[in-house]
C-alpha cells in the first residue's frame, strides 16, 4: 500500500457516515482535507478540517492532491417516490457533473477524483459470486450508479484518474445498516429477511475508508473498484452472526410474512433488501490492497464488543 501523503484533498459529502471516519483519517495521516457541503456552516469538523460551500468551486478545487465525492441524498432515507428517485438522481449526477466542470476549470488540476458508486451497480444476482467484469444489471439502482460513474468518467477527458468506488453495505458503529440491523436483534425480533439467501455484500468502515485513500493516493488504481469485503454472506448467515453477537434468538419467521413486512414498509426499495448479490473486491485485491477486516465475525467482533 502506498506511503505517500495527500497534502490536500476535497471531500464532497465529507459530513456523512463515511465521510466522517474518511476526514478524520486523512487529518491523521497529516493531509488538508476541505469538506464540501450544502450547509457548511452546520458543520462539526475536526479541527484542521476546513469546511466550505459549492458556490466557488473552482477556487477549492484548485491544486488538491485528490477529490473524493461522497455526496448523495441517502438511498435508504426515504421511498423511493418519482420525487424522490429524482433527488437521488441529481443529487448524484448533476453534483458530480459540477465537480468536473469545476475541475476543467483549474489551472493546476487535481491528479484524481475518487467517486462513490455502489453494488446497486450489478442488480440482484443468484449464488455467484460478481466482480468488476459483471456487467451493469436492469432497474433504478443499476441506472443510477451507470449514470453517476460515467459523469465522473468526464474527468478522463482532462487528463484526470479516476476511480470508482462500488461501495456494499458499510458496517459502521455510528449508524447506517449496522444500527437498523441490530435494532429488532437486541429487543428479540430479529429473523431472516424473506428466503434469507441473499447475498449481503459488507464492508467495514475502516476498510471503505482505506480504499477510498488507497485509491486516491496509489497511481495504479483506475476504473470501478468494488468497495466489499472478500467474504459476502447470505442474509441469513449475517443474522445469525449478529444474534450470536449480541446473545439474542433469530426467529424463524416463514420467509413470507417477512418479505410481505419489508415490501409493505420499503415500497420499492424492498428489492435492495430481499435480493442481493455476492460481490467480491477482485480488483482491490489484485492492486495489493490488505483488508482489514475479511471475516464478518471480526467486524462484529469490533463493531459490537
Ligand atoms: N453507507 C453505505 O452503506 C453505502 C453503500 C453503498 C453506497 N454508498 C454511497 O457512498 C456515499 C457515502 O455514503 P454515506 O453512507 O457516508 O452517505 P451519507 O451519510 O448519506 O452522506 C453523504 C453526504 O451527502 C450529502 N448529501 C445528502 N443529501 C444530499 C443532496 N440531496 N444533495 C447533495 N448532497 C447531499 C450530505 O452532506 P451535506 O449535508 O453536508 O451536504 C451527506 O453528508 C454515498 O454516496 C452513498 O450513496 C454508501
Amino acid at each position: 500500500m502506498s506511503d505517500e501523503v495527500l497534502k490536500r484533498v476535497v471531500v464532497a459529502g465529507g459530513s456523512g457516515l463515511v465521510g466522517s471516519r474518511l476526514v478524520e483519517t486523512l487529518l491523521h495521516q497529516g493531509t488538508q482535507v476541505t469538506v464540501l457541503s450544502r450547509d457548511p456552516s452546520r458543520l462539526e469538523l475536526p479541527s484542521g478540517a476546513q469546511a466550505r460551500g459549492y458556490e466557488d468551486l473552482v477556487a477549492v478545487l484548485e491544486g488538491a492532491a485528490a477529490v473524493i465525492n461522497l455526496a448523495g441524498a441517502s438511498i435508504a432515507g426515504k421511498r423511493w417516490n418519482a420525487a424522490y428517485k429524482r433527488e437521488l438522481v441529481d443529487s448524484r449526477v448533476a453534483l458530480t457533473t459540477q465537480l468536473v466542470e469545476a475541475m476543467a476549470r483549474c489551472t493546476t488540476k487535481p491528479r484524481v477524483l475518487v467517486n462513490a458508486s455502489a453494488i446497486g451497480f450489478y442488480g440482484p444476482h443468484d449464488g455467484r459470486r460478481i466482480t468488476e467484469a459483471d456487467s451493469n444489471g436492469k432497474g433504478f439502482l443499476p441506472s443510477l450508479c451507470a449514470a453517476w460513474e460515467q459523469a465522473a468518467d468526464a474527468a478522463l477527458k482532462l487528463g484526470i484518474r479516476v476511480v470508482k468506488v462500488r461501495s456494499g453495505v458499510v458496517l459502521s458503529p455510528t449508524g447506517g445498516a449496522l444500527a437498523k440491523l441490530v435494532f429488532p436483534v437486541k429487543f428479540f425480533q430479529g429473523a431472516k429477511l424473506g428466503s434469507g439467501q441473499q447475498g449481503f455484500s459488507w464492508i467495514h468502515t475502516d476498510d471503505i475508508v482505506g480504499l477510498y485513500i488507497e485509491a486516491a493516493k496509489n497511481p495504479e488504481w483506475s476504473g470501478p473498484i468494488n468497495g466489499t469485503a472478500p467474504r459476502p454472506l447470505t442474509n441469513e448467515t449475517f443474522t445469525h452472526l449478529v444474534g450470536a453477537r449480541l446473545h439474542r434468538p433469530i426467529l424463524p419467521i416463514p420467509a413470507f410474512l417477512t418479505e410481505l413486512g419489508v415490501k409493505l414498509l420499503l415500497g420499492e426499495m424492498a428489492s435492495e433488501v430481499l435480493e442481493g448479490a455476492f460481490v467480491y473486491p477482485a480488483r482491490a485485491l489484485e492492486l495489493g490492497y490488505a483488508f482489514r477486516f475479511e471475516k464478518a465475525e471480526a467486524a462484529l467482533a469490533d463493531l459490537l464488543p
